[in-house]
């Protein structure tokens, strides 16, 4: 279980298959963000149909409500949520840091006031874990410390080391050999930090490993060198997921760097807003001409808002506030996420991912994003 095997490497990239308990992925992928125990506006069938290989939930969210014992109840998140496959569930520092209000966090863990009834909530390595367990995910990330951007170096530092002891709590407590706990790399973009963290990390042996602290607000031109160093440290035989990182642009450089996983709330979340990615760039489904337009979103998508509707129509949806405008928004954007790792995949396996990447992007950034 948890076997990663590379079939197929170019560069720094790679092809690889990874064994989880609820089914094997293969990589590089794109996981759908599932926040809240759905995939805001998406169905478990829907999912499935457009390539989606593994969910993220969040045991910071899910906790608070429904709480961790409920979804236990129904045999964890695959019989909560009726999506069969497999799940990834973040452990819940970040989400605290980012939506809860007045936190305190200590050697202990984060003391934080629920975003929900404002009660006062501990979470700890040791609760994390637990809440992972109840929620039965197949892959589980540590409880780490994630510091804003930007932070203080010193700061920076005495938070990585206490995310190393809170590593090794959560490893104390992990009871389930069915859940595979990932490591988090922090460090921020500075790169004897991210060092001195890969040198507290590495030695635990996770079977995956995680690099956290990027994606926060940074220039695209510090967090690619702090990818790129971070990715050429960690065990060649083990998954990479670099997380809460999901512009395609990211992606496709992330999977240069040697990256194998990505997450984030991104093609929901701009879809929702009434943006569709294409090749051609983010395309303004509020704008002008998308109102006129009897193409379709993407000439190359196979989803179902492509083989159906023109542009016209979903930004009829969107103008008119239909619901089915900002679902049909949302699908696309994940299916053009999956579709993208596809074509990476593809071409790393001819041996082409430099050339097609190059292509993608003059392509994607041609009329501006
Ligand atoms: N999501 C995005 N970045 C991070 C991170 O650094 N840590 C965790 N736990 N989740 C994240
Ligand atoms: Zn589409």
């Amino acid at each position: 279980m948890f076997e990663f095997d590379i079939q197929h490497r170019d560069g720094r990239a790679r092809v690889a298959q990874f064994r989880t308990p609820r089914g094997t992925v293969t990589t590089p992928m794109f996981m759908p963000v599932g926040t809240q125990g759905t995939v805001k506006g998406i169905s478990p069938q829907e999912l499935t149909d457009i390539g989606s290989q593994m969910i993220l939930g969040n045991t910071y969210h899910l906790m608070l409500r429904p709480g961790e014992t409920l979804v236990a109840a129904h045999g964890g998140l695959p019989g909560f949520t009726a999506y069969p496959g497999p799940f990834l569930t973040d452990s819940g520092g970040f989400q605290v840091m980012s939506l809860g209000h007045m936190r305190k966090i200590t050697e202990e863990g984060v003391v934080f006031k629920s975003h929900l009834d404002g009660s006062l909530v501990n979470l700890t390595p040791e609760r994390s874990i637990q809440v992972q367990e109840a929620l039965g995910a197949d892959i589980i990330m540590a409880f780490d410390e994630c510091p804003p951007y930007p932070a203080e170096r010193e700061y920076i530092l005495r938070s990585l080391e206490r995310t190393e002891r809170w590593l090794a709590r959560c490893l104390n407590v992990k009871s389930r050999s069915e859940q595979a706990l990932f490591a988090i790399v922090q460090g921020g973009v500075h790169e004897d930090l991210r060092e001195r963290s890969l040198e507290l990390t590495l030695p635990y042996d996770t079977p995956g490993f995680a690099l956290g602290g990027l994606a926060v607000g940074e220039p695209k031109e510090e967090m690619y060198p702090a990818v790129a160093f971070t990715a050429g440290r960690l065990p060649e035989h083990k998954p990479r997921y670099l997380m809460g990182v999901g512009h395609p642009e990211d992606l496709v450089a992330g999977v240069a760097l040697g990256v194998d996983m990505f997450d984030c709330v991104y093609p929901t979340r701009t879809g929702r807003f009434g943006y569709a990615l294409t090749d051609e760039g983010r395309l303004n489904m509020n704008s002008s001409a998308p109102r006129t337009s009897m193409e379709p979103l993407d000439s190359g998508c196979d989803c179902y808002a492509c083989r159906n509707y023109t542009r016209a129509y979903l930004a009829h949806l969107i103008r008119a506030e239909e619901m089915l405008g900002p679902r049909m928004l949302s699908l696309h954007n994940l299916r053009y996420l999956h579709r993208l790792m596809e074509r990476a995949r593809a071409a790393i396996q001819a041996g082409e991912f430099h050339a097609w990447a190059s292509a993608w992007a003059a392509r994607y950034f041609r009329q501006g994003v």
